[in-house]
């Protein structure tokens, strides 16, 4: 290979990594191999300085701290926009802009924007590659924040097709999308370290990193919203919609959501619509932008003082509010984890009344420092559970109580204990702890489990409190007699409920997975071990080393899967159920039909060397395969090693195909 092409190669492969990693969310190497490869590219860059490209994956990485930012000048002020907080205030907007044009038919066109709550940059191309970038500052002067920008993964560092001016500035939003906050606070929290107050402090934070290798590990991302200066010859289009989708030509991350529409109706139209989807988009916006679509009659509308006459921000409800702390609950989950949950005085906060909100750990109550009576500052974003995220210090009243974490099971007095490395304290009672049971029961009957319909919290709880029921099995044993007679159980509910557990008996292996409960197991991990196991006697069987195979599996839940599987409490529970009549379809016959394997029967005997038996079976099953435990007819082929007795036999006398282990990998190889 020439320097060149590896040079092509490695940036390829870099390239590759990176989307996985930031777009996909699915690291595909280790953080050992992706540094490797980085190294040995920036090498060769060093070596042959005149084949780096501009957009190089080395230049996305960060580069040594920074002693301080320098400051930059923008050449045109970087302005703030007035607030409007209701439709009342958004018609008054409308009203002086049509006044001021002479326009007043509602007929004007305006752009709608989320309003990304992120912070602000300026970021200048020169001849189509990315020159410098600053934060707002003053709106005058910002700081060169070059380096940071950079690594942004969805900012191009080159941009794409051609006819831009010979330097252009872009303004947008850096902001962090919600899962990737989430997951860094939830890494923070897991390493004892200070977690981010929202994701616009967080991107904040991130992006003003001396250290840009820091914030090249930020899942950070830009949001173009406005052309800036501009120099040299390019003929522009005279809206600013179609500026932003010219923009989106060259490359630049533009808002999906954005809308043109018609007078005022419009706008508000948009903005309920908006309101409607907030919850479920995947970043937070505080309000909507809505700016004069044609850019001759921004020119003629003009600023006045710092903010532009041609447009206005619509403010959302706000997702944080400040209430009082009047109590924290200890709830013992389903895994004996003990959750503190912060009782608050009622507070309307990101469009609902909160007042409930959790404490995740005894960590994070020492780190926010939070006593009773506290202040706090209350967060809800997007369906994620409301979050106390800081206490207003200078408002502590004087009469504050310490928070006394429990030193026993609030349910069940048994011992709590914390694992080593962990944050979560835990009662050891397991399933004699009846919060946890109960808890059990209630994941068990879930929607997304074994879905009983009309089987709730409550309902649970007498249940429970009854001794009629003390383990998922016994639900399947419930008789009218035990129902009737239970608060708020007439005859026909009891006939409804009864039905709904009847019904349930037809489920799925991954719900069934998923409803037994097993620690980390969640919906999409239970699909994937019904996938590649496709009937549960193999997942019971499987080794930690065999369930690392799948996706999604790391040491830690291997080792939870394999100890559930090795408690006889379980297997008996697992037992009666089935023979309640709980049964799903054979997912091995379900596999895909057009898997390479689909609708053979394999057998796979004697020793292998290379695989171990356990691992072959599971690939021959992600093929498409069944895998059976004896010879028959029905047979397709026999993978035979050393040591092969009887069955190797039958398969010869049958005369089906026989695969040694080498002819096995062979085949597999080919297959993959
Ligand atoms: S336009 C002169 N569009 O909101 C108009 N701003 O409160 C300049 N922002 O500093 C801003 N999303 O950081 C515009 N779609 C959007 C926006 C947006 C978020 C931020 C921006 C600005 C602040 C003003």
């Amino acid at each position: 290979m020439t320097p060149e092409q590896e040079i092509e190669s490695l940036s390829t492969q870099l390239r590759r990594w990176n989307e996985a990693y930031y777009q996909q969310d699915a690291p595909s190497v280790t953080d050992a191999e992706y540094d490797r490869t980085l190294a040995r590219l920036r090498d060769l860059e060093s070596q042959y300085p005149d084949l780096r490209q501009p957009d190089s994956p080395t230049q996305r990485v960060g580069a040594a701290p920074l002693d301080g930012f320098s400051t930059i000048e923008h050449k045109l002020p970087m302005l703030s926009l007035d607030n409007a907080f209701s439709d009342d205030d958004l018609i008054a907007f409308n009203a002086r802009v049509e006044e001021r044009l002479g326009q007043t038919n509602g007929a004007l066109r305006y752009c709608c924007e989320p309003k990304l709550d992120g912070i602000a940059v300026s970021i200048i191309w020169h001849r189509g590659r990315l020159l410098r970038a600053a934060t707002r500052g003053d709106g005058y002067t910002g700081e060169d924040i070059t380096l940071n920008v950079k690594t942004v993964p969805n900012i191009p560092l080159v941009l794409k097709s051609g006819g831009w001016p010979e330097l252009l500035e872009v303004r947008g939003e850096v902001y962090m999308p919600r899962d990737g906050f989430e997951k860094l606070n939830a890494r923070a929290r897991a390493a004892g370290e200070k977690t981010f107050v929202n994701p616009r402090n967080a991107a904040a934070g991130s992006l003003r990193q001396l250290d840009s290798r820091i914030t090249a590990r930020r899942p950070l991302a830009l949001c173009a919203y406005s052309l800036g200066y501009t120099e040299g010859e390019s003929p522009l289009p005279e809206y600013h919609s179609d500026i932003m989708a010219l923009l989106g030509e060259w490359g630049l991350p533009i808002s999906e959501y954005a809308r043109t529409v018609t007078g005022v109706d419009g706008c508000i139209g948009y903005y309920n619509d908006m309101a409607v989807r907030r919850d479920g988009l995947p970043f937070d916006i505080d309000g909507i932008v809505y700016k004069i679509d044609q850019l001759a009659l921004q020119q003629r509308l003009g600023f006045v003082s710092r903010a532009p006459r041609w447009a206005i921000a619509r403010k959302f409800p706000a997702q944080e509010e400040s209430t009082e702390l009047i109590d924290v609950d200890f709830q013992v989950g389903r895994t004996g984890a003990i959750t503190p949950v912060a009782r608050l005085q009622p507070v309307f906060v990101g469009g609902v009344t909160v007042s409930n909100a959790t404490l995740h750990n005894a960590d994070e109550i020492d780190r926010l420092g939070l006593r009773l009576g506290d202040q706090v500052v209350v967060r809800r974003a997007g369906d994620v559970i409301p979050q106390v995220v800081s206490v207003l210090i200078d408002r502590r009243p004087s009469d504050t109580r310490a928070i006394a974490f429990p030193i026993t099971c609030p349910a069940c007095g048994s011992a709590v204990e914390r694992d080593e490395g962990e944050a979560v304290y835990r009662c050891v009672g397991g399933l004699v702890c009846p919060a946890q049971r109960k808890a059990a029961l209630r994941h068990f009957v879930s929607r997304k489990a074994m879905d009983i319909d009309g089987m709730g919290d409550k309902l649970i709880e007498q249940l429970s409190d009854l001794q009629l029921i003390t383990g998922i099995a016994d639900i399947y044993q419930l008789t009218a007699d035990d129902l009737m007679g239970l608060e708020r159980m007439g005859e026909k509910s009891v006939g409804n409920l009864l039905h709904a557990i009847e019904a349930s008996k037809a489920t799925t292996l991954p719900r069934f997975i998923y409803a037994l409960g097993i620690r980390e197991v969640g919906e999409s991990t239970a699909r994937q071990l019904a996938q590649y196991f496709g009937t549960l006697e193999s997942l019971m069987q499987a080794t930690p080393a065999v369930l690392l195979e799948v996706d999604d599996v790391g040491p830690v839940v291997a080792e939870h899967i394999h100890q559930f599987f090795g408690e006889v409490q379980n297997i008996s529970s697992i037992d009666r159920l089935r023979a309640s009549g709980v049964h799903w379809p054979d997912l091995t016959e379900a596999v895909a039909q057009d898997a390479p394997l689909a609708g053979q029967t394999w057998v796979v005997t004697g020793k292998l060397e290379v695989m171990g038996r356990d691992e072959a079976e599971a690939t021959l099953r992600a093929l498409g395969a069944k895998v059976a435990s004896s010879v028959s007819g029905k047979t397709h082929s026999v993978v035979a090693g050393p040591g092969a007795g009887s069955k190797l036999k039958k398969a010869q006398t049958l005369g089906l195909e026989i695969l040694d282990e080498a002819a096995f990998l062979k085949l597999l190889e080919r297959l993959q």
